[in-house]
């Protein structure tokens, strides 16, 4: 391993994206609909209060409707929902077209076949740098025995869970 202290945003990606992550799609109402965002950012705060944390490029989309939405529902993929992540990671509208969702608390979107929803009460948001951290209060939860998808150096995969 060599160490850069001058870096480029491909290195710096590429040197974040040995971080391991799930892969959630973070919704929100918005109009008579929702939008929605395929987020690795995801990560729990706090338990007693049960907060949570994911973070929004302040050029997405769909900013300014999570900044006004209440809630948000944090969708935790599957291993088989790589075309659901890959279908929310583009820009833009239209994202819900032929999904079976289910309405949460607020009007965000519940998303079929995942390991995991957790529904949120907006709370706070930070700005910081290029994205802004979103902060939200847990206030329901439910979790299914699946296989969890996963993200590794701009890659799918698997858990595979070690020996001992
Ligand atoms: C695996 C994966 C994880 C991502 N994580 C985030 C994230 O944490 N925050 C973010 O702002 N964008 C993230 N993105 C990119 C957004 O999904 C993408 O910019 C999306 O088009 C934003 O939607 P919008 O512009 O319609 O709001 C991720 C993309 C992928 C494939």
């Amino acid at each position: 391993v060599t160490a850069h202290t001058e870096f480029d945003t491909r290195a710096l990606r590429d040197a974040l994206g040995r971080w391991a992550t799930g892969v959630t799609i973070v919704t929100a109402p918005d109009g008579d609909g929702f939008v929605g965002m395929t987020v690795n950012s995801f990560t729990s705060v706090s338990l007693d209060p049960p907060l949570v944390l994911w973070c929004i490029g302040l050029d997405a989309w769909s900013l300014d409707a999570f900044t006004e939405a209440e809630h948000f529902a944090v969708n935790v993929l599957a291993a088989d929902q790589i075309e659901l992540s890959n279908r929310f990671a583009r820009r833009g509208e239209d994202k819900f077209a032929d999904l079976d969702v289910e309405i949460g608390l607020g009007g965000t979107a519940l998303l079929p076949g995942c390991v995991a929803r957790l529904q949120c009460r907006n709370v706070d948001r930070h700005d910081a740098g290029d994205h802004a951290i979103v902060i939200g209060e847990v206030v329901a939860i439910e979790h299914a025995d699946r296989q969890p998808l996963l993200f590794h150096a701009g890659r799918y995969g698997r858990f595979l869970p070690a020996d001992r």
